[in-house]
């Protein structure tokens, strides 16, 4: 599309948000032109707040499914859109419902904390629902005494233990995107560049190796904590070990510094199946809306409401 072609877009898309009394909410790995007609664009958390909070009778939810999802559940008076269906996450697809429900079973008494990346139902089943902005922080609320299962995120979980010393019963899922940024990328960015602050995202394959790196210059964060890290930080030069999308995003909030992705390759295929024509069509044909069982959302939310309440 041209710019002059965008803009023209984001003039219709912003038209049908006020005339549908709609927000906006956009993934911080949104392409650069969705992230930048939306109200509010962050992470999994801020995401989850933002639709909270949200006067408007309609969320367009720019991200994947499970997000929408959450949206549906924190606002049940409120549609929820999707602009495209089959927008998933393989993190989230790693765990079925029944699958945690013969995991809790083989471990009675275990606490379940789920992260954000899962189904409603998986939801239904947990105790807790985390992001990577606060799962720390759930980990330490729950008393060191309890066993905890895990979910579905290895690289997530195996970082949780170290920085909150505890043992964790951990699921094996991955993110494939995450997972295919090797310790080679990372290496081979410091090699070249190794006065540069590294921004590691906790799903990273590599994000526990990072952390024994001990320099001082790397960094595991949140897709909004990358942003406030670099905003503050004196530093100029960022690597970002995350999904390529974030790059816009930080080169609007920090301008003046340089940020560049250790892998090029880190693209999620579902949160690019977004487009600005797919999110006009939403708002102007009102679909697709995204729908929860009350059973399933009643018994989720505690999980949900547990997430949005720990930062
Ligand atoms: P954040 O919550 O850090 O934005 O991450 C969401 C996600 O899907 C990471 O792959
Ligand atoms: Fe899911 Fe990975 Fe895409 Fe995040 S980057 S939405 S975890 S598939």
């Amino acid at each position: 599309m041209t710019t002059a072609e965008i803009t023209t877009m984001h003039e219709e898309i912003r038209e049908l948000a006020r005339a549908r009394d709609a927000v906006i909410l956009a993934h911080n790995y949104q392409v650069p032109e969705v992230q930048d007609v939306a109200d509010f664009v962050g992470d999994s958390l801020g995401l989850s707040h933002e639709a909270a909070r949200t006067d408007a009778e309609a969320i367009a939810f720019c991200g994947v499914h499970f997000m929408a999802e959450t949206a549906a559940i924190l606002c049940p008076e409120k549609t929820v859109l999707i602009p495209d269906l089959d927008a998933g996450c393989s993190l989230a697809a790693s765990i079925t419902a029944d699958q945690l429900r013969t995991w809790k079973a083989e471990n009675p008494g275990a606490v379940v904390v789920s992260y954000v990346n899962t189904t409603a139902e998986v939801k239904a089943e947990s105790d807790y629902c985390c992001t990577s902005g606060n799962a720390k922080a759930i980990i330490e609320s729950i008393p060191e005494d309890t066993e905890i299962l895990f979910l579905p995120d290895m690289y997530l979980g195996l970082w949780l233990e170290k920085v909150t010393g505890r043992t964790l019963r951990i699921w094996m899922g991955e993110c494939h995107v995450h997972a295919g940024i090797r310790p080679a990328d990372i290496q081979r960015w410091q090699d070249e560049a190794p006065d540069a602050e590294l921004l590691v995202h906790p799903e990273c394959g590599c994000a526990s190796q990072c952390m024994a790196f001990g320099n001082g210059k790397t960094h595991i964060l949140s897709t909004e904590g990358m942003i406030k890290f670099a905003r503050k930080s004196p530093k100029e030069r960022f690597l970002v070990a995350t999904e390529t999308g974030i790059i816009h995003r930080l080169n609007k909030e920090a301008p003046e510094k340089r940020f560049e992705a250790v892998s090029e390759k880190a693209i999620c295929r579902y949160m690019k199946m977004i487009t600005l024509e797919k999110l006009r069509d939403s708002l102007r044909d009102w679909k697709y809306v995204v729908t929860v069982p009350p059973e399933v959302a009643e018994r989720a939310r505690g999980a949900i409401d547990r997430m949005v309440a720990i930062v």
